[in-house]
C-alpha cells in the first residue's frame, strides 16, 4: 500500500493562498505584500465564476451593446468581470497600474503610490462569444514589477514590458470545473475551485507539458489566408508526418484551448490571417501569461518568428500571431518557419 493509497496517510489540503504564501518567500522583502495581491485576484475570480454559472438564469446574457476599444461589441458579463477585477485589485496598495482588455488606458490607482511596486494586465473574460452557450471561458492576467524610474504620470510605461519580466501569470476557466493555474516561475501549479468551501485547492502541483501531444487546435476557417508554411504544417500533422496523425480541438476560448494543451500536450495556434495581419490575440494580456505558462511547464511559445516572451511591447492591447505548444510540435513548427525565411 502506497502512501496515496493507504486511508492513514492524509493529505494535506493545500489552498491556493497557502502555496502563494509558501512561493512569496521566492521574493526578498516581499513581506505578505504579493499574497494579498493575488488573494485580490482569486476574490474577484470567485465573483466571476458565479455570475458565470448564473449566466443562463439572469438577464446578464446577451449583448450590452456598446463597442471595446477593439471594436467588438462588449457583453455584459466582460464589463461585470472588469469591473469586479477593477474593485478588488485597486485597493491592494502594493498595486500602482492597472490595464484590462476592455479600459483603452492603463488605470494609475493610489495616485501611484511609493509603496505601490506591481502593475496587474487582465482580460477580465476570455472567449465571451461562447457565454451564451454554455462553453467554457476564462480570465487571463499578468503581473509586473514597476520599472526602475519611471514617473507616475506615465502609467502605460509601467505595462509595456517584454513578458520575459513578468513575475507571475497565470488564468482561470471557468469551465465543467473553475480551475485557477498560475506560476511564480517556479513551475505551474492548478488550483480547482470546491465550491462548497469556496476555496481553490491544489489539484495539478507542478504541471508539466508532454512532450508531444494527440491535437492540434486552430480556427481552420480561416486556413485559406494562413501563412503557407502554416497550412503545410497544419497538413503534415494531420498527415502523420509527426509519428501519428492528429486530431483537431478548438473551442474558441484561448483559455480553455491553451488549458487542455497544456494538461493533454499538442499546440495551439492563432496565426495571422487576411483580416487580422498581426493575428488576434492580445500580447500583454493574453499571449504573454500564456506564453509564461507554457515554458514554466516545458513548452514553447513563438509569433512564428520570435520567442514571445522577447516581443518588446509597443502598446497595450497590441496583437500577436501565437504558436504554443508541446516541445515535438514546436520543434517542428520552427523547422517549417525557418524553412521559410
Ligand atoms: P475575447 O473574448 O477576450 O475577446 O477573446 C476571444 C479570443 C480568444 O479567446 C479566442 O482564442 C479567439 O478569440 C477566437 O477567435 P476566432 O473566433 O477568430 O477563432
Ligand atoms: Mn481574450
Ligand atoms: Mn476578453
Amino acid at each position: 500500500m502506497n502512501e496515496k493509497t493507504d486511508p492513514a496517510v492524509i493529505e494535506p489540503i493545500i489552498t491556493v493562498q497557502q502555496h502563494i504564501l509558501q512561493e512569496q518567500k521566492r521574493f526578498p522583502g516581499a513581506s505578505g505584500e504579493f499574497s494579498w495581491l493575488l488573494s485580490g485576484i482569486t476574490m474577484a475570480t470567485k465573483m466571476i465564476q458565479a455570475k458565470v454559472r448564473m449566466a443562463g438564469l439572469t438577464d446578464i446574457l446577451g449583448e450590452w451593446g456598446t463597442i471595446n476599444v477593439q471594436g467588438e461589441v462588449q457583453q455584459n458579463l466582460d464589463i461585470y468581470s472588469n469591473e469586479v477585477l477593477v474593485h478588488c485589485l485597486k485597493v491592494r496598495e502594493s498595486i500602482g497600474v492597472l490595464a484590462s482588455e476592455e479600459n483603452e488606458q492603463a488605470i494609475l490607482v493610489h495616485g501611484g503610490s511609493e509603496n505601490a511596486n506591481y502593475a496587474v494586465v487582465f482580460d477580465p473574460l476570455d472567449g465571451s462569444s461562447n457565454i451564451d452557450v454554455n462553453v467554457s471561458v476564462g480570465t487571463t492576467f499578468s503581473i509586473l514589477r514597476r520599472p526602475d524610474g519611471v514617473s507616475l504620470d506615465e502609467p502605460e510605461k509601467w505595462v509595456l514590458q517584454p513578458g520575459s519580466v513578468q513575475i507571475a501569470a497565470g488564468y482561470v476557466v471557468y469551465g465543467s470545473s473553475t480551475i485557477l493555474v498560475y506560476s511564480v516561475g517556479n513551475g505551474v501549479h492548478g488550483f480547482t475551485l470546491d465550491p462548497s468551501i469556496g476555496a481553490f485547492i491544489l489539484s495539478h502541483p507542478d504541471i508539466k507539458m508532454p512532450e508531444q501531444g494527440p491535437y492540434y487546435s486552430v480556427n481552420e476557417a480561416y486556413r485559406d489566408s494562413f501563412p503557407t508554411h502554416y497550412r503545410n504544417y497544419i497538413d503534415h500533422l494531420r498527415n502523420g508526418g509527426l509519428n501519428h496523425k492528429y486530431s483537431s480541438r478548438y473551442i474558441g476560448s484561448m483559455v480553455a484551448d491553451f488549458h487542455r494543451t497544456l494538461l493533454k500536450g499538442g499546440v495551439f495556434l492563432y496565426p495571422p490571417t487576411e483580416s487580422n495581419s498581426e493575428g488576434k490575440l492580445r500580447l500583454l494580456y493574453e499571449a504573454n501569461p500564456i506564453a509564461f505558462l507554457a515554458e514554466q511547464a516545458g513548452g514553447i511559445a513563438t509569433d512564428g518568428t520570435r520567442r514571445v516572451l522577447d516581443i518588446q511591447p509597443n502598446s497595450i492591447h497590441q496583437r500577436t500571431p501565437i504558436v504554443v505548444g508541446s516541445q515535438a510540435e514546436m520543434i517542428e513548427f520552427e523547422r517549417f518557419a525557418s524553412e521559410a525565411r
